[in-house]
């Protein structure tokens, strides 16, 4: 493995970041006339500017830009008060909107000459990037005046690698962080992927997965050196670096005997290590934390709760400027829900509301996006927003877990963008989850958005060439949640693919049909899961890995559908503020894609789309193989327009997509004919 030079054009290593040369013509002579750099500062962020700016205008101009003393014909890069270029242009009122990480861009035409300016080197690392965005989709940069700052303070990505090397999750090779229980020496392509990261303006990683297992433990101790080295990598990007932490540590790898939150020795354990931590990695970001959940350990053991386990952790980084990243995936894997009241998606919002007002400053709840698991779709989590005196970041998983596993097609940020926009009502209306996640509504210091990676060490990155989309768009997304799913596709399109008009409709189309398509041909009206156990691909309609008490949908021949209402099922419905609670507790006005999710009804129950239950499972399913075939043709209308290789990587996941969403039509289809002895009217082949 090496560095991006080593990778050849057309193996979708360069993903976004590919700058194509230029023809001569307009765009050309508009953009040649910048083709200098002006820079006063030596930082290392802003090094790293300058040396982004150059490969990317050498890529785009064919010619490498010299260093320029002065601001004619180039484009000035710099902090406020340092480069007296960038001084002269922008102005104070434009500075006074700047924030921390926020830039300005503006062409001064009179003078030839272009400013990226910024309040630190790291906004003037995005501001960089942003120009190449505009200069490789072809904008009119002649007259920018543009002023840009993030949404969302916290704009993290979670590894899920393990040192052995697996990924868990993923789907697109091994990890690119680690080998055989060792931090991996390939630090090119780390390199690599944080100049991805940074250029969609993601500022925090994790590395390392969040079941930490007991080698992992020791990235705190025996690793730290080379984890020091990866925090540098990330350093010149400008993203921190956080570490998942295990956290029965003290006695995985500390010699105690308990790792109880309230014992002093415990406790002083955790701060011995995190000052060993902060001397290596002076701006270590904090520890990311899964517990009490699927087996992990954590507080409940010692009788403690959550609040008691994150403050300990908490108190140990504190003097550092170090935070804690505590999860908020906390259930009982184990539960009987026979009873039809236990429910597993009530667990988040019943462990963490009541804790409200008892964490530190320094602790974060991440909450996964939806009460399950990231499902092809189920509601947004009633626990966004609720505890108004706790920070809180929102969990979105890039990998596509449930979602085809890079496998089939499945373009994200439409499914985020509803997320985003879901308006929650906590303090009535204009409480959206994208100002919750801000932490505008409750007015949070700590808040933002983390993903699960969907990278691996896969020469494409994300095994799926078009899954590369997912990342690019989750970075652009969190940055400014007001994109457009639209626009996020043909920036996209436009970077990786060039501006033919016809590929991009082409492929803006097939994005923006996909998540509509596999939901088609997946579990229907929003029941969830339907997948085999453990891998989570493929169908199985009653599969699910904790499915000793039976199925978790209550599929019979009766009917299907998991009553959470509060009226006569687990109460679920209840942790909605209203008129969410009154929408999803009512039969009648319940969503028809969030129907099974809420409610238990018969086969024969009909939509709002006026379909029965069973003849809407049977229509999509079919309807959901014929989209898919069309999605082939498309992709297949493309040949030629692009490089050989990559064209055919796409089509034959493209092709495995078909014959495995017929799989699930036949599979879904059989087994609700067989429930309900109901034929389809349309008379179409059920194996039976
Ligand atoms: C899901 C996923 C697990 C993961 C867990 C988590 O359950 O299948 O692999 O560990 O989420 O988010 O912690």
């Amino acid at each position: 493995m090496g560095t991006l030079s080593t990778f050849q054009a057309g193996s979708g290593y360069q993903a976004w970041l590919g700058y194509r040369q230029l023809l001569p013509g307009d765009r050309f002579d508009q953009y040649a006339v910048f083709n200098r750099i002006h820079v006063t500062e030596t930082d290392s962020v802003i090094q790293t500017a300058v040396s982004e700016l150059t490969h990317g205008l050498e890529g785009i101009l064919g010619v490498k830009p010299e260093f320029a003393e002065q601001g004619k014909h180039a484009i000035a890069i710099g902090t406020f008060g340092n480069n007296p270029v960038v001084d002269r242009i922008v102005t104070a009122e434009k500075i006074a909107l700047i924030g921390q990480e926020g830039y300005v861009i503006i062409t001064d035409k009179k003078n030839a000459c272009m400013a990226v300016g910024a309040a630190t080197s790291n906004g003037v690392l995005y501001g960089t990037f942003h120009l190449l965005r505009l200069l490789s989709t072809g904008s009119d940069i002649n007259e920018l005046d543009i002023v840009d700052n993030p949404i969302n303070r916290l704009r993290m990505i979670n590894q899920w690698d393990n040192m052995d090397g697996s990924v868990e999750r993923g789907y697109a090779g091994e990890s690119i962080f680690f080998k055989d229980n060792l931090i991996t020496e390939d630090h090119g392509r780390i390199r690599d992927y944080a100049r991805m990261l940074a250029s969609v303006g993601l500022n925090g990683i994790v590395i390392n997965n969040v079941n930490v297992h007991k080698v992992e433990s020791k990235l705190i101790t025996e690793f730290l050196p080379d984890v020091a080295k990866l925090a540098a990598i990330f350093r010149e990007y400008a993203i921190k670096l956080f570490l998942s932490v295990n956290y029965a540590s003290p006695i995985e790898i500390g010699g105690l005997t308990t790792a109880d939150p309230l014992d002093s020795d415990v406790r002083q354990w955790w701060k011995e290590k995190t000052a060993d931590v902060y001397a290596a990695i002076p701006d270590f970001g904090g520890y990311l934390v899964k517990a009490d959940s699927e087996n992990r350990p954590g507080p409940f053991t010692y009788g403690r709760d959550h609040a008691d386990g994150s403050n300990m952790l908490a108190e140990a980084l504190e003097p550092f400027g170090g935070m804690v990243i505590w999860r908020c995936f906390v259930y009982n894997c184990k539960q009987d829900w026979r009873d039809r009241k236990t429910d597993r998606a009530r667990a988040a919002y019943d462990h963490f509301k009541p804790l409200d007002g008892r964490f530190m400053d320094n602790v974060i709840l991440q909450i996964k996006n939806g009460p399950l698991d990231f499902q092809v779709r189920e509601p947004v989590s009633p626990l966004l927003g609720a505890m108004p005196s706790t920070n809180q970041v929102l969990e979105f998983q890039i990998a596509q877990e449930y979602t085809g596993q890079q496998r089939h097609l499945f373009y994200l940020i439409p499914q985020w963008k509803e997320i985003l926009d879901f308006e929650t009502y906590t303090k009535g209306k204009g409480s959206p989850i994208k100002r919750i996640a801000s932490g505008s509504v409750h007015g949070n210091r700590l808040a933002g958005i983390a993903a699960v990676s969907n990278i691996g060490d896969e020469m494409n990155w994300t095994g799926h060439l078009l899954a590369q989309v997912n990342l690019y768009g989750y970075g652009r997304l969190v940055w400014n949640p007001d994109l457009t799913a639209e626009n996020i596709a043909e920036e996209w399109i436009k970077l990786t693919f060039g501006d033919n008009e016809n590929s991009i409709n082409v492929i803006k189309n097939m994005l923006l049909s996909s998540p509509a398509i596999y939901e088609c041909y997946t579990a229907p009206l929003g029941v969830g899961f339907m997948v085999t156990p453990h891998t989570h691909y493929g169908p199985d309609v009653d599969g699910y890995e904790y499915a000793k008490w039976g199925t978790y949908h209550y599929a019979d021949w009766h009917g299907i559908g998991v009553d959470r209402t509060l009226a006569t099922g687990t109460g679920y419905t209840s942790q909605y503020n209203s008129p969410n609670f009154e929408r999803y507790e009512s039969l009648a006005d319940c969503p028809d894609e969030l129907l099974l999710f809420f409610h238990h009804v018969p086969y024969t129950h009909v939509l709002h789309s006026g379909k029965t239950v069973i003849q809407h499972i049977y229509d999509t399913h079919f309807e959901g193989v014929e989209k898919a075939e069309r999605l082939v043709t498309e992709w297949y209308s493309l040949a030629g327009t692009m490089n050989e290789v990559l064209h055919k990587q796409v089509a034959e996941r493209m092709e495995e997509q078909v014959e495995h969403a017929k799989e699930w039509r036949d599979r879904i289809n059989t087994y609700f004919y067989r429930k309900s002895g109901i034929a389809d009217k349309a008379e179409r082949l059920i194996y039976s």
